[in-house]
């Protein structure tokens, strides 16, 4: 079955930091589509033809569906808990509400309240951490994979440090993660990344399994954190003395590569930097988050100029959004504070192609290319009585992006589409 979707169209083929010849935008575009997958983006007059399904989105925007590269699934009760940074919001808040996803039919239950958010907000995709417990992983997997949305997500490895309750064993560990990688690494649009939570959390036994299982199965995606926190970092150099610096504790157990996804990433050294370069490793900025629990201010430009790819996530519940345009405005404020500017053009691109390059699924998601899947935002940038206002003002594409993403969220997600299909409910 073909449809057409028809709006506004803006799609990112390039990144604006390197060329001007970045982006195609369609005033009165069209999207193709046919089972679930993008045939073709053109002027609406090119594609329409009699007999065909159309949908019409005019006067909003249309782009691909954003990339959210860093959320904790079990945390959608902790967003927003009060007063604390790091170490003692973990301990407070984080362990306890992870507990319970022990229960009977609590992640189940969770993880359609975490995908409706998600769609809710604009977001397609997400690189998810899950608790300890593989039900909880089992229960996000089936659930995006009944939607036919593409997750990215694992079960997190800790084996200390933490309350009985939310702790694994190295051997468990890798068994549970070992299952699940063949239930559902490949399986549909679902992807396994290996998780060991980070290194204060993770016995060096459980960091040997956690590499052995990278090199058994080098192509799923890895995902921890690193350097988000002074007293982290403190308490991180500590367990492991021997460590040159916290980068050296992952590379030690070979999990250092292009499929490595490094949450935060604020506090680096000069050889960190260098080796996330030269290893491909990603950094992932997490702005609201970083803000809330106090954390620092992370250096893209540098890293960029560095030769390290980021990107860009909530990392609910340390954030405090869902929404990536609302990621995008504290994100852009924090790079203010360094004296760094994100125009608008980069910040869309970023949660679209940006994040599907720091994946390595570009081909797959985060681009109009035919051939894509169709995971698809619709944008609305008057949703709101001050929006509309501002809007009267606004003149360019850049301007009216800058207004959605400082002064967007849910409200201005008219529609998303996972696969060509319709996931958000109005009224
Ligand atoms: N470091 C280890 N676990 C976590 C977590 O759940 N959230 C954040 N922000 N940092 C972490
Ligand atoms: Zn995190």
């Amino acid at each position: 079955m073909q449809q057409l979707i028809r709006g506004r169209v803006l799609g990112f083929h390039a990144d604006p930091h390197d060329t001007s010849d970045n982006h195609r935008y369609l005033e009165d575009g069209a999207i193709l589509v046919e089972d679930g997958r993008i045939l073709a983006v053109d002027d609406y007059a090119t594609l329409a033809r009699p007999g065909l399904a159309e949908i019409d989105h005019r006067p909003h925007l249309i782009m691909p569906g954003f990339i959210d590269t860093h959320i904790h699934f079990p945390q959608v009760q902790v967003i927003a808990s009060w007063g604390a940074q790091l170490l003692d919001w973990l301990n407070t808040y984080t362990f306890p509400e992870e507990a319970r996803f022990r229960q009977q039919g609590h992640a189940p239950a969770m993880a359609e309240a975490f995908l409706n958010l998600l769609t809710d907000h604009g977001t397609t995709t997400a690189v998810a951490f899950c608790s300890v417990h593989a039900e909880s992983a089992e229960a996000l997997f089936s659930a995006a994979h009944a939607r036919n949305m593409a997750m990215v997500a694992g079960k997190v490895m800790m084996d200390r440090n933490a309350p009985p309750e939310v702790l694994d064993t190295p051997q468990q560990g890798y068994d549970d993660s070992k299952a699940l990688i063949g239930r559902w690494h490949g399986m549909g649009r679902q992807r396994y990344a290996i998780t060991p939570r980070f290194a204060i959390t993770s016995t060096p036994e459980q960091m040997e399994a956690a590499g052995t299982l990278v090199r058994e199965h080098p192509d799923c995606h890895i995902q921890t954190h690193l350097s988000e926190n002074k007293d982290e970092i403190d308490f991180t150099l500590s367990l492991y003395p021997q460590a040159r610096d916290y980068l050296d504790i992952y590379e030690t157990y070979g999990l250092l590569s292009d499929k490595l996804l490094l949450g935060h990433s604020i506090h680096l050294r000069p050889r960190e930097i260098e080796r996330m370069a030269e290893t491909g490793s990603r950094a992932v900025f997490c702005p609201t988050s970083n803000l809330f629990l106090g954390s620092g201010l992370f250096d893209e430009a540098g890293l960029r100029a560095a030769g390290v790819v980021s990107g860009i996530a909530t990392d609910v519940g340390g954030g405090t959004s869902y929404s990536m345009l609302q990621t995008l405005n504290e994100g852009y404020k924090i790079l203010q504070l360094r004296g760094q500017k994100l125009t608008p053009l980069s910040a869309f691109h970023w949660i679209t192609r940006g994040n599907a390059m720091a994946l390595g699924m570009a081909d797959q998601i985060g681009t109009l290319d035919p051939g894509s899947m169709a995971d698809l935002v619709v944008l609305d940038a008057r949703a709101t009585p001050a929006m509309a206002l501002r809007m009267e003002r606004s003149e360019t594409l850049e301007q009216e992006l800058f207004i959605l993403e400082i002064m967007g969220d849910d409200r201005s997600i008219r529609e998303t589409y996972v696969a060509g299909k319709p996931m958000k409910k109005h009224g």
